[in-house]
């Protein structure tokens, strides 16, 4: 059985989509699979955002494919992994885990980076071009952290 893992952001448009492509692309395909959702249903059957697709494709990154969808609770039941990038998020997904070992599976990515500091992959949305290389490079060190990791549990 494949180890699954899920990225989640607010609209699935940005941040998550960026996060889904770095990790698949450092993890075996034959042993993981990785996802993701928003926590919203703003951008629901949207591609990604044109900023995170051109970053992407900068560091040879293909998120095309990928189209946006919402989190929602039976998630628990498919993924061992669930990575928030931002606190507002994290707090959307624990509101509505069924259980506490569900809640366990829920972690802010960049407390794999900088653990116990909870802080968040902030929101690119709204800002320049910057901003969307600097989340590029955020989650492509937390993504080789966590690469590290599952390779060494499995
Ligand atoms: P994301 O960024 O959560 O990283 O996908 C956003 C995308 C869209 C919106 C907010 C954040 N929005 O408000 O539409």
């Amino acid at each position: 059985m494949k180890i699954k893992i899920l990225m989640v952001c607010l609209g699935n448009i940005c941040r998550s989509p960026l996060a889904e492509g770095i990790l698949q692309s450092k993890l075996d395909p034959s042993k993981f699979s990785v996802s993701s959702s928003g926590t919203s249903n703003y951008h629901i059957g949207n591609k990604p955002d044109l900023r995170s697709i051109e970053v992407a494709k900068k560091y040879g990154i293909d998120i095309t494919s990928q189209k946006a969808a919402q989190f929602k609770s039976s998630d628990f039941n498919t993924y061992d992994h669930i990575y928030a990038m931002d606190n507002s998020n994290l707090q959307n997904i624990i509101n509505i885990a069924p259980n506490n070992k569900d809640k366990n599976k829920v972690q802010l990515i960049l407390n794999e980076l900088y653990p116990n500091e909870n802080l968040d992959i902030p929101d690119p949305y709204y800002g320049g071009d910057k901003g969307f290389e600097d989340v590029f490079q955020m989650l492509d060190k937390a993504c080789d952290v966590i690469t590290s990791k599952l390779n060494s549990t499995d």
